[in-house]
């Protein structure tokens, strides 16, 4: 349709990557890309923390399920949500801040999901290859301390990035029917779409170059939504401040 949205759709996460590094103006231009994204009530919530010391990369990729991509890419960022300078701002005009409302959470988290992923659009259009990596979450206590993050301030998720030394297929979403509805909600043709869709991402998995599996959509999403997920975070999130209220 045209170049920007052709770009989108060829989306894939890339987990290998040459050792080509990328330079300091790049991240920069990346980092301004981000920051253009919208955010609520102008509060610019998201920090990155750019990790280039390997033994704390290692440590990252270890906290991470020990995903190896995080200790080798070019380039490794932690996304923060962080409501800590708003207390900075705060203090310049004698204001007591109160903190720890779940709508505060929601923005700040929300703030950093556009401006990484404003982030990864604008390093895709330079050729460049990006994964998320919301692993970090599993030992999040353990990543804030390496990080020495303050209150108010947690680690969203990490992104990988560099030049792809592979190139995977484009993985199939789900029926526009499904996540599209006019007027109200309506779950009517989403059972039979799902099942059409299931069969698409099994062939899909089938026949991709690399880890091929036989899997469909339904099936990975039943095997996942019967584990917990990651329980440890409301008490860690409660603890750094976050959702009292
Ligand atoms: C917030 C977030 C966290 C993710 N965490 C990981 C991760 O820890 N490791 C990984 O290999 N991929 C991770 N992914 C990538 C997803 O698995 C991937 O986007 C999804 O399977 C769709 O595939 P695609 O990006 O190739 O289209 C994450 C994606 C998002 C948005």
């Amino acid at each position: 349709m045209n170049p920007i949205i052709d770009l989108l759709k060829q989306h894939r996460s890339i987990r290998k990557f040459t050792a080509e590094p990328l330079p300091a103006e790049v991240i920069n231009t990346l980092i301004e890309a981000g920051q253009a994204a919208a955010t609520s009530s102008f509060i610019q919530a998201c920090t990155v923390i750019q990790i280039q010391n390997p033994d704390t990369r290692a440590q990252l990729a270890e906290c991470s399920g020990h995903q190896a991509y995080v200790a080798s890419a070019p380039v490794f960022l932690v996304f923060c949500a962080d409501m800590h300078r708003h207390q900075l701002a705060c203090d310049l005009h004698q204001a007591d801040m109160l903190s720890g409302f779940t709508e505060q959470f929601l923005t700040a988290s929300l703030d950093c999901g556009l401006f990484a992923q404003n982030l990864v659009i604008a390093a895709e259009s330079l050729g460049l290859g990006a994964v998320y990596i919301g692993g970090l979450r599993n030992q999040i206590e353990r990543v804030s301390e390496l990080l020495e993050l303050p209150e108010l301030v947690y680690p969203v998720f990490g992104l990988c990035l560099g030049y792809p030394d592979q190139n995977p297929e484009v993985k199939p979403r789900l029926p526009v029917s499904v996540v599209l509805k006019q007027e109200r909600y309506s779950d009517q043709d989403d059972r039979a779409a799902i099942q059409a869709y299931d069969e698409e991402v099994r062939t899909y998995y089938r026949q991709r170059t690399g880890n091929n599996k036989e899997m469909s959509w339904s099936e990975q999403i039943s095997g996942m939504l019967v584990k917990e997920a990651r329980p440890h975070m409301l008490p860690f999130l409660q603890k750094k401040g976050f959702l009292r209220r």
